[in-house]
């Protein structure tokens, strides 16, 4: 595109990352949404970034969504990362089994010869099966191994799309669109500011957590996803940010 032949990606990649303040933007060449050999690509390029910041002894929390599965089966590494720990960021959000955070934390440690832990919660808890689950002492174990991540890695999604995904409520989608509701990440819903509108109770990382970790690695690409990236780059506690041309475009277009 004619913007590309004007700047280049790179210059692309600084505009962005000065504008919200991130230590690091990658942007990979097309649109994920639209092309296969895209979306392999931006998963290839989350790995070199999740591989220049791992080290020894690094909790790395993750989420799931078909992006950071893409991240989790083309990692490698060449000598095997065995004080290394991969976790799921939050308990099932109601994802398809390959797209589960467990899945692509344990992909992730097989292939790196890592250890993984997993959680297995079901979504939807009530108060009362939330409070008592948290008090077995596995939960408790494995959630505070979640919680002293150093590295997040996570995809980000449009919020109705998610909402749809993990088949919320229509009525919650409603109240939550009313707020203004467009990106989703973690299981929290972000209005255009980037403020948090709403969540889901599920165990794993609290705002507060991730706010609170180190690194905090965002993977999100394609030309629909882009108000979603910007707003959850406005939340403010990313450090890096992996995306695609078509949605870095989107991402110009609103800064
Ligand atoms: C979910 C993550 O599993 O995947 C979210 O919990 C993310 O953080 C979503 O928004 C993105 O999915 P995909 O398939 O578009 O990469």
């Amino acid at each position: 595109p004619f913007y590309k032949t004007m700047f280049g990606l790179s210059e692309l990649e600084e505009t962005i990352r000065s504008h919200f303040g991130l230590s690091q933007v990658v942007i990979v060449a097309g649109d994920s949404e639209t092309s296969a050999q895209t979306k392999r690509e931006l998963g290839r390029a989350g790995c070199q970034v999740l591989n220049k910041v791992m080290r020894p002894n690094d909790v790395v929390a993750v989420t799931g969504g078909t992006t950071t599965a893409q991240v989790s089966s083309q990692l490698v590494s060449n000598t095997p990362l065995k004080t290394n720990w991969f976790v799921p960021a939050r308990g099932g959000l109601g994802e398809s089994l390959d797209y589960q955070a467990n899945t692509i934390a344990s992909t992730m440690a097989k292939r790196t010869g890592a250890q993984y832990r997993l959680l297995h919660v079901p979504d939807h808890l009530g108060e009362e099966a939330f409070a008592s689950i948290m008090q077995e002492p596995n939960i408790r174990e494995i959630v505070a191994v979640i919680r002293s991540a150093r590295i997040v890695i996570h995809g980000i999604g449009d919020a109705i799309v998610m909402a749809r995904r993990r088949r919320l409520d229509g009525e919650i989608i409603d109240a939550m669109q009313a707020e203004g509701a467009l990106a989703e990440s973690f299981g929290f819903y972000f209005d255009r500011k980037g403020t948090v509108v709403h969540k889901m109770q599920t165990v794993g990382l609290r705002l507060e957590d991730i706010v609170n970790t180190e690194v905090v690695i965002g993977v999100a690409g394609g030309k629909s996803k882009g108000e979603a990236i910007a707003a959850v780059m406005r939340f403010g506690h990313n450090d890096v940010l992996v995306t695609d041309e078509a949605a870095a475009l989107e991402i110009l277009a609103l800064i």
